[in-house]
């Protein structure tokens, strides 16, 4: 007699007010790369803001900086850095995920971390609807940001679901989800969004935590280009472009310089799918999916069902 783990049926299948202790930083549009810091020190523990190393209590305070003066411009943000790719990324984000499909009928229950303007989530409750016939699902959106949530539910407004019991925001911090009990949520949704937490790790022992036996984790970011000929010309753009535009557009270099710089930063495919892993979830195939040679990723990872043992 052995105890396995199974799947369940596949789900049931960033201008930036800088906060006023910021030292001020010297931006060129050359291409750098960081270098290694040490993640602690004897007294406060310290992490990545970009390239800086600064404690974790700064660098939440500054992120939390560079989406308050980015919530307003954010869809331009997000063309800027991704040309507009962005949106069919989360197309397919969304699609790949399939939600509201269930062979008990049961509607999902759907928590969108980071989900700052509604992107995601908006698009899961559409395909739920329009796909899988399933009008009951609902979602949470989650963000550390009250701006961010801000946008969204102005641009709710926009949606059917604006004031529907389908659909509530939350403010909160994707490392610790006091208020969500753990086994509850059928799919975790972050797009765009772990590569600016403090502890990632964290995350996604949360992540696991909330998910129910069987819940789907799906992780969309930016990550490592597999096609070094694109790399180039995409580190050029990242860094001589997009500083540039937010400046220009935005009046904002500073935000966009950290956003460029947390994606060169974030763990790259296969570390990333191990942190997954090490957080207890069980990753189908290789793990994750390329979309336009590795700009961003799709993350996935399926909470397991511990089956007794059969005789
Ligand atoms: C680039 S936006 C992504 C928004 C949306 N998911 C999308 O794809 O369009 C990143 C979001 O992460 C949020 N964020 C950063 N740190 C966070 C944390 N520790 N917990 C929850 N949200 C966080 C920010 O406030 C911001 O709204």
């Amino acid at each position: 007699m052995a105890s396995r783990y199974t799947l369940r049926p596949l789900m049931r299948s960033a201008r930036c007010q800088l906060q006023p202790s910021h030292s001020q930083r010297c931006f060129s549009s050359s291409i750098r790369r960081y270098e290694p810091t040490s993640e602690s020190t004897n007294h406060e523990r310290t992490t990545h803001f970009g390239f800086e190393t600064v404690s974790e209590s700064e660098k939440e305070a500054r992120v939390a900086g560079v989406f308050s003066s980015v919530a307003a411009s954010y869809d331009v943000m997000n063309d800027c850095m991704s040309l507009g790719i962005h949106r069919l990324w989360k197309d397919h984000f969304v699609r790949s995920i399939n939600p509201g499909s269930s062979s008990s009928s049961q509607p999902w229950k759907m928590l969108d971390i980071a989900g700052g303007t509604g992107d995601i989530a908006f698009r899961l409750l559409q395909h739920c609807d329009e796909i899988n016939h399933s009008p009951q699902s609902t979602i949470t959106i989650s963000d550390i940001n009250p701006a961010m949530l801000d946008e969204g539910r102005k641009r709710s407004l926009a949606t059917p679901y604006a004031r529907s019991p389908r659909l509530d925001f939350l403010v909160a911090n994707a490392e610790h989800l006091d208020t969500i009990p753990s086994d509850s949520v059928d799919l975790y949704t972050v797009a765009f969004g772990i590569r600016n937490f403090t502890n990632k790790e964290a995350a996604l022992r949360e992540a696991f935590r909330v998910l129910k036996p069987g819940g789907l984790f799906a992780c969309l970011e930016f990550s490592g280009v597999t096609n070094p000929v694109l790399d180039a010309v995409y580190q050029r753009w990242s860094f001589g472009a997009i500083p540039l535009i937010g400046q220009i557009v935005a009046g904002d270099r500073d935000s966009y310089q950290y956003l460029v710089e947390s994606i060169e930063r974030f763990p790259k495919q296969e570390e990333f799918r191990d942190m997954i892993q090490d957080a207890g979830f069980l990753v189908p195939g290789k793990g994750w999916e390329d979309l336009t040679m590795g700009i961003a990723a799709i993350h996935k990872g399926v909470k397991p069902v511990e089956l007794q043992a059969t005789q």
